[in-house]
């Protein structure tokens, strides 16, 4: 045996390379050097391979208001148009062995939601935006909570935090119009084959009629710990219980779905299942643009119900849902988007927090 572990009488039969072979080495590894460059190139014009830059949570930040100066001071700088809510989580029982965070054992947690529409305007219109959101602080009776932000695709058009940026930067307004530029976008997709599947689900979406007849998905992957520790890697979903009907054709007023939620609400508890899909292996648990095949198992953990709206505001305010933020008994995947939240969620309730201290809003 060598030093580098392979046999000894192996070492001894390769015979040192001719003058011939070093140039023919030196040539092909010129050529591989061009390759790996040109591919470099690829990557770097696709955004996958992103300059430091590109992830700074400050920098992604500045792009979601809209520059370095704030359009909207004192709001939060993506989904600032929202309606606090609160509610409780009641348990199944069923993810209990499966995760031994007590939120999932029978019984019932308090919890404070934010329903929410993609986009830094606070009062852009509701019922016609493209994303459609509930996010969630579930807290447990050990003081721990549970926090998470979901949105209406079930994967994301990208799977890195610099792709995430350069796609922002591709749904910027332009200035002349007010709406994204229908040909940058599309080179933005182009440039991302691994939009395929989210660009398949947003072909097929159909907005519905209500916040409750929604359904909203986690896309990035979790890992559910059990007691003997054992790993079940998962994305859930939020299936609403309420039967749905697509958006009425326009126009609708730009706080369409808050009172058609506060309606609602004034008829009794509003209501999803937590639903958790379960991922086997080789599925792609830290790419969130890639789905799972339907056929995963899923468990239904509980239900989500939600009792009282909060217009003012209310707890929601000084609130980040930072996805991060989990009981013992779920940890975070691997995902490179799932870890870049959290900094920017902290950068934009820094900046919001300071702006009102100052007065925005007042
Ligand atoms: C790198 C990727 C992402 C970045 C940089 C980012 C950034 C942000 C920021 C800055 C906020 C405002 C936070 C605050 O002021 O409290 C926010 C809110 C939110 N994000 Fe993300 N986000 C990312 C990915 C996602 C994903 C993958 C989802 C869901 C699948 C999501 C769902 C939400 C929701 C629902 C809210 C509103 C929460 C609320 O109502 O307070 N985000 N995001």
């Amino acid at each position: 045996m060598d030093r580098s572990g392979a046999p000894a009488q192996c070492a001894q039969a390769v015979p040192p390379p001719s003058l011939p072979a070093v140039s023919r080495l030196l040539r092909s590894a010129l050529i591989a050097a061009l390759l790996a460059a040109v591919a470099l190139a690829f990557a770097w014009v696709r955004g996958g391979l992103g300059r430091a830059e590109d992830s700074r949570p400050g920098d992604i930040v500045d792009t979601q208001q809209g520059g370095a100066e704030p359009r909207h001071a004192g709001v939060r700088r993506a989904h600032a148009r929202g309606l606090c809510v609160s509610g409780r989580f009641l348990a199944s029982g069923e993810a209990a062995a499966l995760s031994s965070a007590r939120v999932f054992a029978p019984g019932q947690s308090p919890l404070i939601g934010r329903l929410s529409v993609g986009g830094g305007d606070p009062a852009g219109p509701e019922a016609t935006a493209g994303v459609r959101s509930l996010a969630l602080a579930i807290a447990q009776a050990d003081g721990q909570q549970w926090r998470m932000a979901m949105n209406t695709p079930p994967v994301l058009p990208v799977a890195t935090p610099q792709a995430f940026h350069a796609q922002l930067r591709a749904m910027a307004p332009d200035p002349a119009t007010g709406r994204p530029d229908p040909q940058r976008l599309a080179g933005f997709f182009a440039a991302h084959p691994e939009s395929a599947a989210f660009r398949a689900w947003q072909a097929q979406y159909r907005a519905s009629d209500s916040w409750a007849t929604t359904r909203y998905h986690a896309a990035n992957a979790f890992v559910l710990v059990d007691a003997e520790g054992r790993r079940q890697p998962v994305r859930w979903l939020l299936e609403p219980e309420q039967a749905g009907a697509p958006l009425p054709e326009g126009p609708h007023a730009a706080d369409a779905l808050s009172r058609e939620f506060l309606e609602r609400l004034a008829r009794g508890p509003v209501r999803w299942t937590l639903r958790l899909q379960l991922a086997e292996p080789g599925d792609a648990v830290d790419d969130p643009s890639r789905p799972w095949p339907p056929s995963r198992r899923q468990v239904d953990a509980g239900v989500v119900e939600l009792a009282a709206a909060h217009p003012g505001g209310g707890a929601c305010d000084g609130l980040s849902f930072d996805p991060l933020v989990l009981p013992r008994g779920i940890r975070p995947s691997a995902d490179p988007i799932l870890h870049a939240r959290r900094a920017a969620y902290a950068e934009s309730l820094r900046r919001r927090a300071a702006e009102v201290r100052a007065g925005a809003g007042r």
